[in-house]
């Protein structure tokens, strides 16, 4: 079995900056840098097996490359119960495109899917079990015009290996959009 995800890997620069937007709160635990991503699906553990006719199946898919926009800070569920938080995206339709072209490929090869909707965000820290307004110090950051949009040419099958010193992601297959 492979422990598997789809996502938007931001230019390195990108993800420095991104990297930037550590707020002082103690109980977070932040993405290291070199791993910030876009999640666009999660694919859970798969077959090994399922493999070649997937990458062949998203190497199918044909859509544009497009320009992301961050947005705001935020967090999940809530402020006064944060547990990840996350940079926001502003609204863009080929990548709500995408991510829908992608969810049915993973239907289609017969992988079983979390029945919850595409919430585009990039995940920054994670918080154990966050106390109420534990995130406010992040999610006062005025964070909307201090990062670059960036133009999004591909997007990635990762693998994600869990080790005691956290996962390590790996590139599968890139896939390529259509010139921008
Ligand atoms: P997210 O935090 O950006 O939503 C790789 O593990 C990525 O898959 C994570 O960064 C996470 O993205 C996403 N993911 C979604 N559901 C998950 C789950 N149940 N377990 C682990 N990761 C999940």
């Amino acid at each position: 079995m492979q422990r598997c995800f789809i996502a938007i890997d931001p230019p390195q620069p990108v993800k420095e900056r991104l990297g930037l937007l550590r707020a002082d709160i103690p109980a977070a635990r932040w993405v290291p840098v070199d791993q910030i991503h876009l999640t666009l699906s999660f694919l859970g553990s798969i077959e090994e097996s399922l493999l070649p006719g997937l990458c062949r199946q998203l190497g199918r898919i044909r859509a544009p490359g497009f320009q992301l926009n961050f947005s705001r800070t935020g967090c999940f569920p809530d402020h006064r119960h944060p547990r990840v938080l996350w940079l926001g995206l502003q609204p863009e339709p080929h990548l709500e495109l995408l991510a829908g072209q992608i969810h049915s490929v993973l239907v289609s090869c017969g992988i079983i899917l979390e029945d919850r909707p595409f919430s585009p965000h990039i995940t920054l820290a994670r918080i154990r079990s966050g106390r109420p307004h534990e995130a406010d110090p992040f999610l006062d950051i005025a964070s909307d015009d201090v990062i670059p949009s960036v133009t999004v040419r591909e997007f990635i099958l990762f693998q994600s290996r869990l080790t005691s010193q956290g996962a390590i992601h790996a590139p599968i297959m890139r896939f390529p959009l259509d010139p921008v």
